[in-house]
């Protein structure tokens, strides 16, 4: 009777997750006002048009007709909706907003889709699917928000963010780290949900370093831009370089030169310049923050030395202890559109005191993306994490304002490519 009960709350529970799951990415899409929809924001990604065919399309091929052999009401949309881009320097997508359906069909498609998505929940003894869709779909609602990001402000409507709290004014230090171990990933037996780049768990053993306390600000980092840093090639990489030159970057994507300085692009509003929010650049741009400072980028290891390690060897589930993520931890899962200030939540603070590791900004590593001892992709999703063990790809740890807690948990990769510029991402430097 017990472990009835305990799988029909279980199925429960992801039922309300992916009821909250949908309702997040309906809330993302009910910010476009109607011409948005066929816009392309990103020129290397799709027109948001498919990402709201997508989300349903990748449901149904998984749990409806990958796992229930569910017969389909729209083979073309299975296939158009499919995939998404994974940027590739040079390939832009060519396709015109006349090539895609109409809005109206798509969500017939849609409601169909979840009324029979539903319908499973009730015949499967197996929850894997049911999570991999539901964080499928909640890491499409962040990457719609950069996508949307990039949208006029006047195709949008202003869904308010609450008044972030005053703080002191930051004060960049360091932390000694001791000498310790680290573990990443997770163990197949810690019946815990995890995506296949996440298992096996594997321990390192991570000397001592320093690491910022905070993220880099705006504020230092316009040091950086002040001083010259985008016309000095030696913080640069080749590639990077050639980047920045070809493109003409010469400051962060989120900021905007006015009267001799920036204002920062919010989701909704230009706002002026906030020096203590995080910096939101790429990798290559952290990384030449990081060579102008004479110090480096975090390992992921060290990441998470810093974050769930205590001076006793033992470590903890988040950076502030083992309690579930709440408000006062950090700025994620969807409390806010924008940054707050790095120094705005110290009751999530590591045992080390290091500051601000969950939310506010993925966290760049120097970590190429990579797979730990004992993979094995889905082999219902086999390319999921596979196709991104290039060596293109680097770790980011932690997450954004609009990461779900879900996401938090300490095994969790994302990955983005070096040179793209329009994520969430911060960063902080170690010395060792
Ligand atoms: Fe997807």
């Amino acid at each position: 009777m017990q472990a009835t009960a305990t799988k029909e709350q279980r199925r429960q529970s992801l039922r309300v997750q992916m009821q909250l799951a949908r309702t997040r990415s309906d809330e993302i899409f009910g910010l476009l006002r109607n011409e948005a929809l066929y816009a392309r924001p990103i020129a290397e990604r799709h027109r948001l048009i498919f990402y709201l065919g997508h989300l349903e399309t990748f449901e149904w091929n998984l749990i409806c007709a990958g796992g229930f052999g569910m017969k389909s009401v729209n083979p073309v949309f299975d296939r158009l909706f499919a995939f998404g881009i994974d940027p590739t320097n040079g390939n832009l997508p060519t396709d015109a907003a006349s090539d895609w359906p109409r809005q109206a069909e798509i969500q017939a498609y849609n409601a169909h889709v979840r009324s029979a998505v539903d319908s499973c929940f009730d015949r499967s003894s197996d929850d894997l699917l049911f999570h991999v869709a539901i964080e499928h779909r909640l890491m499409h609602v962040e990457t719609l928000a950069y996508l949307l990001h990039g949208l006029t402000y006047s195709m949008k409507q202003s869904a308010g963010s609450p008044q972030a709290a005053s703080m002191k004014p930051v004060m960049p230090s360091q932390v000694t780290v001791p000498a310790g171990i680290a573990t990443l990933g997770q163990d197949h037996d810690a019946a815990e949900f995890g995506w296949d780049n996440e298992f096996e768990s594997c321990i390192v053993s991570v000397p001592a370093f320093e690491i910022d306390t905070y993220k880099v600000t705006n504020g230092e980092y316009a040091e950086f831009v002040r001083s010259g840093g985008y016309e000095d090639r030696s913080f640069w990489s080749d590639a990077a370089w050639e980047w920045i030159t070809a493109s003409g970057i010469r400051h962060p994507k989120f900021w905007k030169p006015a009267d001799g300085g920036w204002v920062c692009q919010t989701m909704f509003a230009d706002v002026p310049f906030q020096r203590d929010w995080p910096v939101y650049v790429s990798h290559a741009e952290a990384e030449a923050y990081s060579r102008w400072k004479k110090k480096s980028l975090p390992t992921e290891a060290q990441y998470h030395r810093a974050a769930f390690g205590y001076p006793d060897g033992s470590e903890s589930r988040y950076p502030w202890g083992n309690t579930p993520p709440q408000h006062m931890h950090g700025n994620f899962n969807f409390q806010r559109w924008d940054p707050t200030p790095v120094n705005a939540h110290p009751a999530g603070n590591s045992a080390f005191g290091v500051a601000d590791l969950m939310g506010n900004g993925w966290e760049w590593t120097s970590t190429v993306f990579a797979p730990f001892p004992g993979f094995e992709p889905f082999p219902f999703y086999p390319g999921y994490s596979a196709d991104f063990f290039d060596g293109k790809h680097y770790v980011m740890k932690g997450g954004s304002p609009r990461t779900s807690a879900v996401l938090l948990r300490r095994s969790f990769r994302n990955w983005f490519q070096p040179r793209y510029p329009h994520v969430y991402a911060s960063f902080r430097c170690v010395q060792s």
